[in-house]
């Protein structure tokens, strides 16, 4: 005998349940998925529970519960996510792309808008390439240096870039953060890793996320202090350096801006739930 496919409302609360150990938003991260697996929308699936599951669909459905019951994050077991408005194709080589890095990606792109003749960005550890690729969708006249140390991460960014249609837009260097770049350069953006190696390795995210991605050293600022270093000699006169920091690194993170950039203006920005979030620097004058 045939065994009965589940409605749509029973498959959302069984993939709820398996998602609750690994998710703050299990019910969403349901809808998402057979939203994903069905091509109908969440909000669709949402009015329709009484709707049953086509058989296809339920056997890649009971593929993805087993990966979601392991651990695996969604994002991955989707293959996408979206930042900024933008679906990115994501592979467990790159990060995947948090929401609270839209925040530099809007500073960047309100900055961007005051100054249209600074054309001239680089987007250092681009991973999925989530802020080059927002940038340059949004900002037309951006050229935009993406590096990365991670020849896979490259080829993921290079993917999103012709996804979205800004390719030409955009320049891929494989090398140590700004090293593979030659001055000047009007507008740095940097979400590279911060998280302190000892803390990293009491975090879920540990394992599940490329290491590449996240350990930012001993202190966790790291690379940030090195990143500075190499943009204090290719930030143009005039420009801008954002780069995200982990909520306790405000006032370290604002020293190394200032002994990179002495005399320069140097603050710490907060996000809308008042943490620390971002070093900026604004290369003014000259
Ligand atoms: C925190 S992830 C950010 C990825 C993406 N920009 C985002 O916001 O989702 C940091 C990225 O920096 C890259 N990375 C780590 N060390 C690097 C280095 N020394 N030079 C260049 N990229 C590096 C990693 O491979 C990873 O893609």
């Amino acid at each position: 005998m045939k065994a009965e496919l589940p409605s749509i409302g029973a498959a959302v609360a069984q993939a709820a349940g398996v998602l609750v150990p690994f998710s703050d938003t299990p019910r969403l991260d349901a809808q998402t998925l057979l939203a994903h697996l069905s091509g109908q929308p969440r909000a669709w699936l949402a009015a329709h529970p009484e709707a049953g599951l086509e058989a296809d669909i339920f056997r890649a459905f009971e593929q993805a519960l087993e990966w979601l019951g392991r651990g695996e994050p969604l994002p991955y077991v989707v293959g996408e996510w979206e930042f900024y408005g933008l679906a990115f194709h994501l592979t467990r080589e790159v990060l995947i792309p948090r929401p609270e890095t839209e925040l530099l990606v809007e500073l960047a792109l309100e900055w961007v808008s005051k100054h249209p003749d600074r054309g001239q960005a680089v987007d250092v550890g681009t991973g999925s390439g989530c802020i080059a690729v927002s940038l340059a969708v949004n900002a037309p006249g951006l050229k935009i240096t993406a590096t990365d140390l991670s020849p896979a991460a490259l080829s993921v960014t290079r993917e999103n870039a012709a996804r979205h249609g800004v390719a030409g837009q955009v320049d891929f260097r494989c090398g140590d953060l700004l090293e593979p770049v030659s001055a000047p350069v009007d507008l740095v953006c940097a979400n590279l890793p911060y998280i302190p190696s000892g803390k990293l390795r009491g975090l879920p995210v540990y394992h599940r996320e490329p290491a590449l991605a996240l350990d930012g050293g001993a202190q966790g600022t790291g690379l940030i202090e090195r990143m500075l270093g190499q943009a204090a000699v290719r930030l143009a006169p005039g420009g801008l350096l954002l780069a995200e920091i982990e909520e306790s690194q405000g006032e370290a993170a604002a020293r190394l801006g200032e002994d990179a950039f002495p005399g320069w203006k140097v603050r710490i920005l907060r996000d809308l739930a008042g943490r620390d979030r971002l070093l900026r620097i604004e290369r003014e004058g000259a």
